[in-house]
């Protein structure tokens, strides 16, 4: 049985992976003459790995083991610019139920601090998957006025973060 500490150690694992991974699509862009959507996803990576810190910190102070993970090698190659979105929503509906399962396991082990650190992602999860999922549709219908999605993203400011106070803090931020 994986215990809850055990499994946000496989989270961490995850999320610098999405980091690695949304690099990989904003470089991808970058490429491809799209500087809108390469910002969106330097700052969807660097979001991600913040995740993993806040999951890092988590461990630390819960005095956990935290092992610093390897990851696989993100995908570099797309075939037109709607299939990195695509990639990227199929990434975090996973993610949503890998959050889910670690808020489930955490009740299940009467573990309500952790259950409790797990609702922050919980809704952090509910706003990625809708903002990507509007992205893709967005490119979807732009795909040949790529300057069309540009465009938008310059006027919706996609995914910005404000300050959140109620955000867990991340390893090393020293915020
Ligand atoms: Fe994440
Ligand atoms: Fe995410």
């Amino acid at each position: 049985m994986p215990t809850f500490a055990s499994q946000l150690n496989e989270q961490i694992r995850y999320e610098f992976s999405a980091s690695q991974q949304y690099v990989a699509v904003a470089v991808y862009y970058d490429s491809q003459s799209l500087p809108g959507l390469a910002a969106h996803f330097y700052r969807q990576a660097v979001e991600e790995r913040n995740h993993a810190m806040m999951m890092v910190q988590y461990l630390l102070d819960a005095d956990k083991d935290v092992v610093t993970p390897g990851i696989d090698p993100p995908q570099t190659d797309f075939a037109d610019p709607v299939a990195p979105v695509a990639l990227a929503l199929a990434q975090e509906k996973r993610v949503t139920d890998q959050i889910n399962a670690l808020a489930a396991l955490a009740r299940s082990e009467g573990d309500y601090s952790s259950e409790q650190f797990m609702q922050w992602f919980i809704k952090e999860q509910i706003e990625e998957v809708a903002t990507m999922s509007d992205l893709l549709r967005v490119v979807e219908r732009s795909q040949d006025h790529a300057m069309d999605i540009e465009d938008y993203l310059a006027r919706e400011q996609l995914g910005e973060e404000g300050d959140d106070p109620t955000a867990p803090h991340p390893a090393g931020s020293g915020a």
